[in-house]
């Protein structure tokens, strides 16, 4: 149904957008969204003769992969009830009941996640983002190689003076990070890594997916590495899956080199069909640290969280947030976890999976071979990188898709890659909440279809 919004209703949104900080450096989308109901969101047009006109669309971004329950899911007001009325406050110098429930379910004996993460072995933090738990998880590498009371190097770790990041990756945008980006356009104006003893570090990059690429690393600089920062699935680069058995090989490696594995699983948590990424058929694959967020806080907390080997961690008061695992939080994250195990959603993930990937396949590449050139991915996480040419006319294609009435977002695509390996396209990201039905997984991928069918008549 279109309903066209009065003018004031307009004249405050555009003034809104206009104030809020553009990080594009483009031409804002000229869409708002209204409110939305489970997978569907209610956006208005904000420009030219449309101004003003409202309509339907499923999201397929799933609020950049985070509201993996969409919107307004009846159980997550229950679960910020009980998380505003019951848990208190506390900050992380005090224990908390709500803290340690959480903690103790997920980490402790017989614990959802002990399998992997036993809490005798390793402990956690919470951060705001998934960028602040990607800061701590480096600082918690970087403080690996001093004593942190005598702040001295470590006997043995002055030779390790690398960490190894894949081309293409995706860690978050705070300037510690930003080294670990094979990416001229974030790094350049921004203090270059210091190299040299005895506390220097370089990063190096590596193409993703091919064993050969890492042994051959390994065994020429194998005794530098200090870290391997890998995402399970890349995500950025254009949601490419590694090759069977790469993951685990990679973890063996870095165990037979000394140096420790970080897994950024931020964009994986829940969204493989299981909640950790980090797995195979012979069950979780080891990490020295691994970084959960998005779908973590449930769509409605911005948070993340940091498991690490207890060995692993910063100096005294080094890195006190505020935002470490406060009650209300952990309430919403304990509720929900609970409610994806209850609700079978991660199960449900696998098996849409299947289904939307062969919808994509069929009905998008099949049918629109001058568009899309492949559509990889697992659970709710799937890519359908496009075409060069394509990729020249995104915006037009992606307005054209929103206006059908599927909202769709993109990511960059890994671009060029060393040792041979194909350049990846810009990828249209379809990485829809949890919660969506198989007919809406359907009339989803029908829209992206009437909305590729209508680029391609304007394009004519
Ligand atoms: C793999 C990965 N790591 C880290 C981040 C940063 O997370 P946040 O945007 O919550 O800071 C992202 C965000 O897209 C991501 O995809």
């Amino acid at each position: 149904m279109t309903e066209r919004l009065s003018a004031d209703a307009l004249s405050i949104l555009l003034q809104g957008r206009d104030i809020h900080l553009n990080h594009y450096g483009t031409h804002r989308q000229p869409f708002a969204v209204l409110g939305g109901q489970g997978v569907h969101q209610r956006l208005a047009e904000l420009e030219g003769e449309r101004a003003g006109t409202t309509f339907d669309v499923i999201d397929a971004s799933g609020g950049y992969a985070s509201a993996c329950l969409g919107a307004n899911h009846p159980a997550v007001r229950g679960i910020l009830d009980r998380a505003l009325t019951d848990v208190g406050y506390a900050t992380d110098e005090l224990g908390s009941l709500e803290r340690s429930h959480l903690l103790y379910e997920l980490f402790g004996p017989g614990g959802l996640w002990a399998d992997t993460f036993p809490g005798d072995a390793y402990h956690v933090s919470g951060r705001n983002s998934g960028s602040e738990g990607m800061e701590l998880a480096l600082r918690m590498v970087l403080e690996s190689r001093f004593d942190q009371r005598t702040l001295r190097p470590v006997p043995g770790k002055e030779e390790r003076d690398i960490i190894v990041a894949f081309e293409g990756a995706w860690h978050g945008w705070t300037s510690g990070l930003v080294p670990l980006l094979n990416r001229r356009h974030y790094r350049v104006g921004l203090p270059a890594q210091e190299t040299g003893k005895p506390y220097g570090v370089t990063v190096e990059h590596v193409p993703f997916g091919d064993p050969q690429v890492l042994a051959d690393y390994f065994g020429d600089r194998g005794h530098r590495v200090l870290a391997v920062v890998v995402e399970a699935i890349q995500g950025d680069a254009g949601i490419l899956l590694p090759p069977p058995g790469y993951l685990r090989g990679l973890a063996r490696l870095c165990g037979s080199h000394g140096a420790l594995l970080v897994a950024d699983e931020v964009l994986t948590f829940a969204k493989s069909g299981a909640f950790f990424a980090m797995t195979d058929d012979d069950g979780p694959v080891p990490t020295d640290i691994t970084v959960i967020g998005k779908s973590v806080g449930m769509g409605v907390l911005s948070t993340s969280m940091v498991i690490a080997r207890r060995s692993l961690t910063v100096r005294s008061s080094g890195a006190v947030a505020t935002s470490d695992l406060r009650p209300l939080t952990c309430a919403v994250l304990r509720d929900g976890i609970q409610l994806m195990v209850n609700d079978k959603l991660l199960e449900h993930s696998a098996t849409l999976g299947e289904q939307l990937g062969e919808l994509l396949r069929h009905r998008l590449v099949d049918r629109f071979p001058e568009l899309y050139r492949e559509a990889r991915g697992v659970g709710v996480m799937h890519g359908l990188e496009l075409t060069e040419a394509a990729a020249a006319r995104l915006d037009d294609l992606r307005r054209h898709v929103i206006r059908s009435g599927a909202y769709v977002e993109f990511m960059a695509g890994a671009g060029r890659r060393s040792r041979g390996q194909r350049y990846v396209f810009p990828t249209m990201r379809i990485a829809p909440p949890l919660v969506t039905t198989g007919d809406e997984a359907e009339q989803l991928v029908d829209r992206i279809a009437e909305g590729s069918r209508r680029f391609r008549e304007a394009s004519a």
